[in-house]
C-alpha cells in the first residue's frame, strides 16, 4: 500500500530483528521490569514507613528514587510492547521474574537503606544482562535504554552506600 508520500508502508518492517530475537530481549526486559516495579513498591513503602532521626533525610531520598522507578517502569514496559510482546502487569507476574526479595518486616532505617543499596545492586546487575541479551540480538534502543537503567541504579547505589559508608566510619572510630 502507498502511503500520501509515496512510501511503500507494507514493506517496512517494524524491526529488522527476528521473532527469536525478540522473544529473548522481550523475556530478558520483562526481569528488568518486574525488578523496577518489585523495587518502586518497596521504595514507596519504605517512604511511608521510615521513622527515626534520619526521618526528613529518607523521606525525600526515597521519594526520588520511587518516582524515578516509577517513571522507568512506563519506558520498559512500552518497549517491550514496541516489540511486539506482552508487558507483564500483575503483581503475581512480578514475583515470579524479579531478582529481588520481598521484604520480611517494616524494618529500621538504617536496614531500609541496606536493603536499597542490595536492591539497587541487583537491579544493576539484572540490567547489565538484559543489555547483554539486546547487544547479541543487535538491539540498539534497547541497549541505549538499558544503558539508561545501569547509570540510574548505579547511581541510586551510591547514596544508601555513603549513608553506610558514615556508619561504619564512626563505628570504627570509636565514636
Ligand atoms: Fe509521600
Amino acid at each position: 500500500m502507498s502511503s500520501a508520500i509515496g512510501i511503500e508502508t507494507k514493506a517496512i518492517p517494524l524491526t529488522t530483528m527476528v521473532s527469536e530475537d525478540t522473544q529473548k530481549v522481550g523475556e530478558a526486559l520483562s526481569n528488568v521490569l518486574a525488578d523496577t516495579f518489585t523495587l518502586y513498591l518497596k521504595t514507596h513503602n519504605f517512604h511511608w514507613n521510615v521513622v527515626g532521626p534520619m526521618f526528613h533525610t529518607l523521606h525525600l531520598m526515597f521519594e526520588e528514587q520511587y518516582n524515578e522507578l516509577w517513571l522507568a517502569g512506563d519506558v520498559i514496559a512500552e518497549r517491550i510492547r514496541a516489540l511486539g510482546r506482552t508487558a507483564p502487569g500483575s503483581y503475581g507476574e512480578f514475583s515470579r521474574l524479579t531478582y529481588l526479595q520481598e521484604p520480611k518486616a517494616v524494618t529500621s532505617a538504617i536496614e531500609m537503606v541496606a536493603e536499597l543499596l542490595r536492591d539497587h545492586e541487583m537491579c544493576a546487575r539484572t540490567a547489565r544482562w538484559a543489555l547483554s541479551v539486546a547487544r547479541t540480538a543487535v538491539d540498539a534502543p534497547t541497549e541505549d535504554l538499558l544503558t539508561q537503567r545501569v547509570m540510574a541504579h548505579e547511581k541510586a547505589a551510591w547514596m544508601p552506600r555513603s549513608m553506610l559508608e558514615e556508619e561504619r566510619t564512626l563505628e570504627s572510630s570509636g565514636a
